[in-house]
């Protein structure tokens, strides 16, 4: 089994240089790609190796807000086409608008640099992905963390899909 962690290079440059300075070790073979995910993503991804006749786990947690409407289908789209039939794909849904934890940290100064750069992603992600050939689950995000054993961070109403690709 393969992870492919795909993200721009800033970030992936500062968690090297963390993960290095911690010495972590990796537990499974990891293969970072550094990519826009508005650009072009599919063709680094599949030069390093994705199987695409297998299933794959994808996880999408925490970038959909900063994508537009227009991005966001775009990346589902392309990475559905990536994804054989049995594929996982899993990310949290909430309103940006509404949603108490980012209300509540638009209205924080300190949170300021990083609100700005939120566009909201897909008003209803699993409706869109319902029509685009996958299966969609809401699950509640507080007891999706329960389940892991973790205290939901903030007061967020927000759920987290998991959808299977058909
Ligand atoms: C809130 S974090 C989620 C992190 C992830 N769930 C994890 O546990 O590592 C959002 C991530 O999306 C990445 N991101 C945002 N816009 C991106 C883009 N256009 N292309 C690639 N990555 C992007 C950010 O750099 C950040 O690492």
């Amino acid at each position: 089994m393969c992870l492919y962690e795909l993200d721009l290079p800033e970030v992936l440059a500062f968690k090297d240089r963390v993960l290095t300075e911690c010495s972590a070790v990796e537990r499974c073979e990891r293969r970072a790609i550094a990519v826009d995910l508005r650009e072009d993503w599919p063709a680094p991804l599949l030069q390093a190796g994705l199987a695409t006749a297998e299933a794959a786990a994808w996880l999408a947690d925490g970038l959909r807000i900063y994508l537009s409407v227009v991005e966001a289908a775009a990346l589902l789209t392309e990475l559905g086409a990536l994804s054989a039939c049995g594929s996982q794909l899993g990310f949290e849904v909430e309103s940006l608008g509404t949603d108490p934890m980012r209300v509540q940290a638009r209205q924080t100064p300190a949170m300021q640099p990083y609100a700005q750069l939120w566009k909201g992603g897909l008003p209803d992600a699993p409706g869109w992905l319902a029509e685009h050939g996958w299966r969609p689950e809401v699950h509640d995000r507080a007891a999706v963390a329960a389940g892991y054993g973790r205290a939901q961070a903030g007061p967020s109403a927000g759920g987290f899909v998991v959808a299977i690709r058909t």
